[in-house]
């Protein structure tokens, strides 16, 4: 097929679901991308997931270039893109254009994703689909906005924040986005999103009618065991397997059965 691009990624929808999986790194990349994974997002949750701080704020655009390029290296036909910062996109539009056009020229990267749908965002997505990169727009819960939603709480429950959402979601369409991340979003306000708009929507705890979903790469894997949130479906403990790996390592060389005839250079 060859490298997986927006026109791909809308075709797709048509016929069948969206995949979209994190990763922070070469290795995850390449796995992902021999698995045939759609998309491969480098989200700014690699503030946290690699970083250990304890929210997505402190990420920066060197941090998110110097993450994907890596992350491409790997990426095969997957396509790829990028998390835009806190802090990218939310001075003004040439700033904005700057530090995509930086994110997008540098790290190799086909897309960035913004959070939010307040007025400025929406002249971001349009000024940036104006200059041909493509913004993956991300409504819900937005991450970035912590401080002032107060924790990681589902969104759009009452009917006016359901309406609210639903509005935004009509206008980050009209300014350009080729896709919507729904995070924490009632199932059928989703449903109701999916089917009143054009553009694919990707779910991350927002229920199955999405165009697609996306998960973190480590969630599904089990390799942290402090924050599992409702959504996550933990395939395989893989975590628990690092860790009995690593300690029969470490008992290996303590008894010395490691390093054997087989391991050493005569
Ligand atoms: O930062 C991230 O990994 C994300 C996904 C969870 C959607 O934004």
């Amino acid at each position: 097929m060859g490298k997986k691009t927006i026109s791909n990624i809308k075709e797709i929808a048509k016929s069948s679901k969206i995949t979209m999986l994190t990763a922070y790194e070469f290795i995850f990349a390449s796995i992902l991308s021999s698995c045939n994974v759609d998309i491969i997002l480098v989200g700014d949750s690699l503030a946290s997931l690699f970083s250990g701080h304890e929210n997505t704020l402190p990420a920066t655009v060197d941090e998110m270039i110097y993450h994907t390029k890596a992350v491409v290296r790997g990426a095969g036909e997957s396509m790829v893109v990028t998390d835009m910062p806190f802090m990218s996109y939310h001075i003004n539009v040439d700033e904005t254009k700057r530090n995509a056009g930086r994110i997008i020229k540098e790290s190799g990267a086909q897309g960035v994703k913004i959070e939010g749908g307040s007025k400025l965002i929406l002249d971001n997505i349009s000024a940036l689909s104006e200059i041909d990169i493509p913004v993956m727009a991300h409504l819900g819960l937005t991450p970035q906005s912590i401080h002032k939603i107060g924790g990681y709480k589902v969104q759009g429950k009452g009917s006016e924040s359901a309406k609210k959402l639903l509005a935004d979601a009509k206008r980050v369409e009209s300014a350009g986005a080729f896709s919507l991340v729904l995070e924490c979003v009632p199932e059928l306000l989703a449903k109701e999103i999916t089917e009143s708009i054009n553009i694919p929507t990707i779910g991350i705890g927002a229920g199955k009618y999405c165009s697609g979903q996306v998960l973190v790469t480590q969630d599904i894997l089990g390799m942290y065991d402090k924050v599992r949130p409702k959504f996550v479906k933990v395939y395989k403990e893989i975590g628990k397997e690092i860790k009995e790996t690593v300690n029969i390592f470490i008992d290996d060389v303590k008894d010395g059965k490691f390093p054997s005839k087989e391991h050493t250079f005569k």
